[in-house]
């Protein structure tokens, strides 16, 4: 029985290993392991009665020798004293196969890659899809001409955070809790004390606090955000640039000047400027500055709806409180802020009429600048 059950595996081995140098691709070695090894993992009791009960009936001296896992079930078969030998032959047998398989397994993916590679759709002689060149985007095009002009007159670029504190964005601007004109700014609050800065005006009192006592000329641009209803004219995103200067004997005259030499350097020589009396808490006076419509030149028209004059910042005398609270003294002191936009001002310059457009990413708009 023992001499049987062993000339068995013999014959299972000589067979598979001639089996396995035919098979030629994955597939295949599947198959293989399945037929001369058996079904991986542990079958049930019941497969086992089922495997048991084939193997019965195909008697004993069937010429082809039975999967690798079923012979080893015949194990009971044997007497207790063959059973040692006979499961240490198979064990070995079991091994062998294992490694053989691993092996081809093993060569066949090597093949499968080398074929994959040599007939393969990847030409990589192929010249590849240049990257287009990018360019500056209109916001960032009109802040460096507005930096341009106001660099001529002395202004340093001061940079100041998009994240403020209430106290930096309203109340030391003169705006305490409560105060009325804080409804004209609401915006993107982090907590009850830390915010999206609702204007850029807060860095004039951290340009202040770092320069007193030295006299200051800074234009402060950045992103300033408000809780609004975006439409074609108002965005919750839009970019002003602060102007600030303080020093000894500064005049409304100097603002008037500065603005009307901005304007007529951003928008044409031929600009005229007005002002008007306004209202912001942080300046004492405060003024409205506009300049005659650059498309009908005052006549009227749908750009200025008919008045001939286009808004291009409010502006005013920084006041006293605020100059305080940047450390300077007022008595001694005088100083003028003013803060255009600037998504604004390019619209007008380059007759766009949506300010959605600016931050939509599409590149037909993009590109046309
Ligand atoms: N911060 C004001 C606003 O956002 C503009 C302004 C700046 C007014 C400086 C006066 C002085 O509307």
């Amino acid at each position: 029985m023992l001499d049987y059950m062993l000339d068995q595996l013999r014959q299972l081995e000589e067979e598979a290993m001639a089996a396995l140098e035919a098979v030629e691709d994955r597939d295949a070695l599947a198959a293989w392991y399945r037929r001369y090894v058996g079904k991986r993992g542990t079958p049930s009791s019941r497969a086992l009665r089922e495997e048991r009960a084939g193997y019965d009936a195909r008697g004993r001296d069937a010429s082809q020798p039975l999967p690798l896992t079923q012979l080893v079930h015949a194990v009971e078969d044997l007497p207790k004293e063959d059973r040692p030998a006979f499961g240490q032959a198979a064990n070995k047998l079991k091994a062998k196969f294992e490694a053989a398989h691993g092996a081809w397994d093993q060569t066949l993916y090597q093949a499968e890659m080398e074929r994959e590679l040599e007939h393969g759709a990847l030409d990589v002689t192929l010249p590849g899809r240049p990257a287009g060149p990018g360019h500056l985007h209109i916001t960032t095009q009109t802040l460096r001409q507005i930096y341009d002009i106001f660099a001529e007159m002395g202004f340093q670029v001061y940079e100041a955070p998009e994240v403020e504190t209430d106290e930096l964005n309203f109340g030391l601007l003169n705006m305490p809790p409560h105060h009325p004109a804080r409804d004209m700014w609401d915006t993107f609050w982090a907590s009850d004390e830390v915010l999206l800065r609702t204007h850029t005006s807060p860095g004039q009192m951290r340009a202040m606090r770092e320069r007193c006592p030295e006299p200051i000329r800074v234009i402060l641009p950045g992103k300033c955000y408000r809780y609004e209803q975006v439409t074609a004219r108002s965005e919750h995103q839009f970019y002003q640039v602060e102007g600030l200067a303080v020093g000894h004997n500064i005049r409304m005259t100097d603002l008037i000047g500065t603005l009307t030499q901005f304007a007529r350097r951003f928008y044409g020589p031929e600009r005229r400027v007005r002002i008007r009396g306004s209202y912001f808490p942080f300046t004492e006076p405060s003024i409205e500055v506009d300049m005659d419509c650059i498309l009908c030149h005052g006549r009227g028209c749908r750009v200025c709806k008919y008045s001939g004059w286009l808004e291009i910042a409010g502006a005013g005398m920084v006041h006293p409180v605020v100059l305080q609270n940047g450390g300077y003294d007022p008595d001694e002191w005088s100083g003028f802020a003013f803060g255009p936009g600037v998504e604004r001002p390019a619209m007008l310059k380059y007759r766009i009429d949506d300010i959605r457009l600016f931050y939509g990413n599409d590149l037909r708009f993009l590109r046309q600048f």
